[in-house]
């Protein structure tokens, strides 16, 4: 009750003295039921620490300064409750003695990139709550500098000198240990035999030691994940990681991951006995082969290796592989037998390669399984309509910066998963309308840097969910003109540096989906060269009919409004007046002057409303680019019965006219009004 009490008058002190720390930012934060004071006095420029961080404080982050040994005296005076202080990046060479030794609640210790010149067990004194010190590097370690922190769970540690002592670690409890020997050539054969009971992670970075000792790992029968990063070391001990027949040392088989990198070439039988194998990362060998029992592999990432050639029987024992890297191994082809014993295989990685060729039924394997496939940064010439024979799961296909220049209408069919397609930095010239016909899910297209003059009509027809559209760096002039008609959640689309045509239907898209980022300027018209294209306005042009008479054939919610707002433009754009299902007339229809003189205010009203503010207001407006259509053709149908009505009362008035002429003279003249003016007007037309 009293140690509640305590507690929580601790936490209303901690809030209310946690307020101002300038030039740091303080906040309070609640963890574990506590409330916590922190700053973050991160990259303030400081040369010591400031005077105003409350001495209640728990978590302080002065990392990127320019503190200096002395300053660190300072750091006793908010020690008592000090859980996590992060001095990385500082200039600190030395740690003063005991500077840190009354921080007894500490946990967390953050001394990346700084470098001590030597430290001791007075360097840390009885830090006996600490569990993780990241990034200590020194000169010189004294034998007995960890004694002390019995506490200590997690460590990295990077050695400048160029031996490291055998008994650095011992009496410590490491569970995760990552060593970094700059400039050692010798890992010593006992250096880890402390952590026999407790290590379970180990990161080796040793770039110039030449080898490693058969009992390195030896006894450490609870490691789980071990990394070995290397350049200079030719090969690894067979038994590194297992004992042979003759000799008994407990050793290391329950590993679940493994990362070689940079060792020349490794033993056959490196992974005998590993049952429980899940991760295997082999990078920049030179000389690979791999084992062929049989494994649990989940994960296999050989990128940087090289490989030239994979013959049917490489993985022949990774029978249940779903991640295979292969990205930077030098291969020069794929075979229809590559992947076929690897039926669970849902992402692979063939990028930087310099693969000229895809096997018909790459996957016919893993038809059911493969998501992700990226064979970016290869030779590619072309995909044909067999490569992804039977595949049904694919969602990501990268073939950007190959030599494409040929892609079968059919190579996507059945892809109905497909979201991601990339076919950037190739060397396409056509696209077939047909190409997209089953991508139904695609979300982001790039065909960015090809050599596409036109995009084909329908060619996204059945692409509804189209996202992301990235066709910059071609030679595009305008889109099809059914483009927007069924792309109706377009967020991106980027025409730049393409010879773009800024023509009605394209200032019509800017003005019908205002959140729509349209990225690109015109070339054309020179009235509106480098207009940029998200600052296209409806140009008046499309609006204002110069004709007295307004033809409408067929026009539809989309088409009304280009017509109408066209100025008759239908020879240019034909392809306007196309047969949708929204056909609302039919005949010829004639509107005389005055009523379409009267229709047009309102359109220009209608067409103007591209302000955010309406726009937004509208629920409609920015999902359903006909809205502003809509509104036009009821315009045009009232208009179309106003005009009827014209119509009509003109040639009753005309018949009455007549008969009226007939009545008094056979041979009188219509009489020179507005009416008959118009009517005359239409005759001679026709
Ligand atoms: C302090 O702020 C920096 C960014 O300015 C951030 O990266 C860092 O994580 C913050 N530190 C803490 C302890 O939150
Ligand atoms: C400093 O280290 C702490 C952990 O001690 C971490 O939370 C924080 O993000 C680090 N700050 C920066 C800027 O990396
Ligand atoms: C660290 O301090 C020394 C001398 O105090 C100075 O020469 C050096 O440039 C400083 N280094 C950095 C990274 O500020
Ligand atoms: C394959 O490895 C490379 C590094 O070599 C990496 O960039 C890439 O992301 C990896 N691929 C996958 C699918 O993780
Ligand atoms: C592809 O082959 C060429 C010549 O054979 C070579 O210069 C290039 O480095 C290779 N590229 C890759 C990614 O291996
Ligand atoms: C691989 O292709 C060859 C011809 O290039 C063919 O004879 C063989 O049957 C194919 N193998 C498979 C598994 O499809
Ligand atoms: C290849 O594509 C995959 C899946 O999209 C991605 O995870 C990976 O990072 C890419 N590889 C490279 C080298 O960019
Ligand atoms: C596609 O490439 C292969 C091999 O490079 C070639 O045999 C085939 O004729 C090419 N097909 C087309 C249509 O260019």
């Amino acid at each position: 009750m009293y140690r509640l009490l305590f507690i929580l008058a601790l936490d209303l002190y901690t809030v209310h003295s946690c307020e101002v720390c300038e030039p740091c930012e303080c906040n309070v934060i609640k963890f574990h039921r506590r409330f916590l004071c922190t700053a973050n006095c991160s990259d303030r420029g400081l040369s010591s620490i400031p005077g105003t961080l409350p001495s209640v404080i728990e978590v302080i982050d002065l990392s990127y300064n320019d503190l200096h040994n002395e300053d660190l005296e300072r750091l006793k005076l908010f020690t008592e409750y000090l859980a996590d202080l992060n001095l990385s990046y500082n200039n600190i060479t030395y740690l003063p003695p005991r500077s840190l030794s009354t921080a007894s609640q500490l946990n967390v210790l953050n001394l990346d990139g700084n470098v001590l010149e030597k430290v001791d067990s007075t360097s840390f004194g009885h830090l006996k709550q600490l569990h993780k010190l990241i990034g200590i590097h020194a000169k010189t370690f004294e034998e007995n500098t960890f004694e002390n922190l019995e506490g200590l769970n997690d460590m990295s540690i990077v050695f400048g000198s160029k031996e490291a002592s055998e008994n650095i670690f011992s009496h410590l409890k490491l569970k995760s240990l990552h060593m970094n020997f700059k400039t050692a050539t010798r890992i010593p054969e006992k250096l880890l035999n402390f952590g026999i009971d407790t290590l379970v992670d180990i990161y080796l970075n040793a770039p110039n030691v030449e080898s490693l000792h058969e009992n390195t790992f030896s006894g450490l029968t609870i490691l789980k994940s071990v990394t070995i990063q290397t350049e200079k070391m030719q090969t690894l001990p067979t038994n590194l990681f297992h004992s042979t027949v003759n000799d008994d040392r407990k050793m290391p088989v329950n590993l679940v991951t493994v990362i070689i990198d940079g060792v020349k070439s490794l033993p056959r039988n490196l992974f005998d006995k590993q049952q429980s194998l899940k991760h295997l990362t082999l990078n920049n060998i030179e000389d690979l082969i791999l084992p062929k029992s049989e494994s649990q592999v989940d994960t296999l990432d050989l990128s940087g290796s090289t490989l030239y050639r994979i013959s049917a029987d490489w993985f022949i024992g990774f029978k249940n592989l779903r991640f295979l890297n292969l990205s930077r191994t030098k291969l020069i082809e794929v075979n229809n037998d590559t992947l076929m014993s690897l039926s669970s295989l849902t992402v692979l990685d063939l990028s930087y390669n310099n693969i000229t060729n895809l096997p018909d039924a790459l996957f016919k394997s893993s038809q059911n399984t493969i998501v992700a496939f990226n064979v970016s940064h290869n030779q590619l010439r072309n995909i044909s309509s067999r490569t992804f024979e039977g595949v049904k799961s694919l969602e990501k296909v990268d073939m950007g910066n190959n030599k494409l220049n040929f892609i079968d209408e059919n190579a996507f069919r059945d892809q109905f998963m497909l979201t991601d397609l990339f076919l950037n930095d190739n060397e396409l010239v056509y696209l077939s309308s047909d190409t997209l016909f089953d991508q139904t899910s695609l979300l982001d297209l790039n065909i960015a840097r090809n050599k596409i003059k036109h995009l084909p009509e329908r060619l996204f027809r059945n692409a509804r969910s189209l996202r992301r559209l990235d066709i910059s760096g071609n030679k595009i002039q305008t889109l099809p003109h059914d483009f927007f008609e069924t792309i109706r959640f377009l967020e991106f689309v980027s025409l730049d540096d393409n010879p773009v045509h800024c023509d009605c239907p394209l200032m019509l898209i800017r003005d019908s989906m205002p959140r729509l980022n349209l990225i690109g300027k015109c070339e054309a018209p020179p009235k509106l060269q480098g207009t940029l294209l998200k600052n296209l306005k409806l140009n008046e042009n499309c609006l204002i009919t110069t004709s007295p008479t307004v033809l409408l054939t067929s026009f539809s919610f989309y088409d009304a409004s280009l017509v109408l707002s066209s100025t008759l433009d239908l020879k240019t754009f034909p392809s306007t007046i196309s047969s949708t299902p929204y056909t609302y007339v039919t005949e010829i229809v004639e509107i005389a002057s005055t009523s379409a003189n009267h229709l047009y205010p309102s359109i220009v009203q209608i067409f103007n409303r591209d302000t955010p503010e309406e726009a937004i207001g509208n629920d409609f407006y920015d999902t359903f680019l006909g809205t502003s259509a809509f509104y036009i053709a009821i315009g045009c149908v009232v208009a179309v019965f106003l005009g009827a009505l014209v119509g009509v009362a003109v040639v009753m008035a005309r018949r009455k006219l007549r008969s009226r002429a007939y009545e008094v003279s056979e041979t009188t003249e219509i009489p020179n009004d507005d009416i008959a003016m118009a009517l005359r007007h239409v005759h001679e037309e026709r």
